[in-house]
């Protein structure tokens, strides 16, 4: 036995941790000034607030979004944290890295219990996700700019 093998799922287990840590790390910014928004048809998601990290930030216009046609560059992490009763119920954060194994059309897609658990796991590649995310392509497969 190899003990310093990494088996494909032991390398999604630890960007699943990565990733949940970046997505709930401090100095985040947040779409909206972090009000809470409802949820809009087709969502699955629940009521969220939208949050950047600084490379996803820069690629925003003076409202706040992504320009229409305009794409996120590498590194761009966009985490949605949804609520239910003022309380963070899930984390679930889509990261550009698009020359990723993971990655699923150019992004990682992952969901997480505020306590770190995985709900969804980068090792899907967004295989849940990209078919109705893709519904949005002038905006890099981001939705919420055309709903809210
Ligand atoms: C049936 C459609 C649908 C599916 C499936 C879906 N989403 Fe979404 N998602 C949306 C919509 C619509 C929004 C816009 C905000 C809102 O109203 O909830 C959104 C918003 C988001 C956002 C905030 C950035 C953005 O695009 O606006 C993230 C991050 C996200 N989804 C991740 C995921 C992940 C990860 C999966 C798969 C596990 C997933 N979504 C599956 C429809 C979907």
């Amino acid at each position: 036995m190899v003990l310093n093998s990494c088996g494909p799922n032991e390398d999604a287990q630890s960007l699943d941790d990565t990733l949940f840590e970046e997505s709930t790390a401090n100095g985040l910014s947040y779409y909206k000034n972090g009000d809470i928004l409802e949820a809009k048809a087709p969502s699955p998601h629940g009521s969220f607030k939208l949050a950047y990290n600084d490379v996803a930030a820069q690629a925003l216009d003076s409202e706040g979004e992504l320009p229409v046609g305009a794409s996120f560059p590498k590194g761009s992490l966009l985490v949605k944290e949804v609520y239910k009763d003022g309380q963070v119920t899930l984390i679930v954060p889509m990261k550009k890295d698009e020359n990723n194994d993971f990655a699923g059309d150019g992004w990682l897609w992952g969901e997480y219990g505020p306590d770190g658990s995985v709900v969804y796991s980068v090792g899907e590649k967004g295989k849940s996700c990209t078919g109705c995310h893709g519904g949005s392509p002038n905006r890099d497969l981001v939705r919420t700019y055309d709903l809210h």
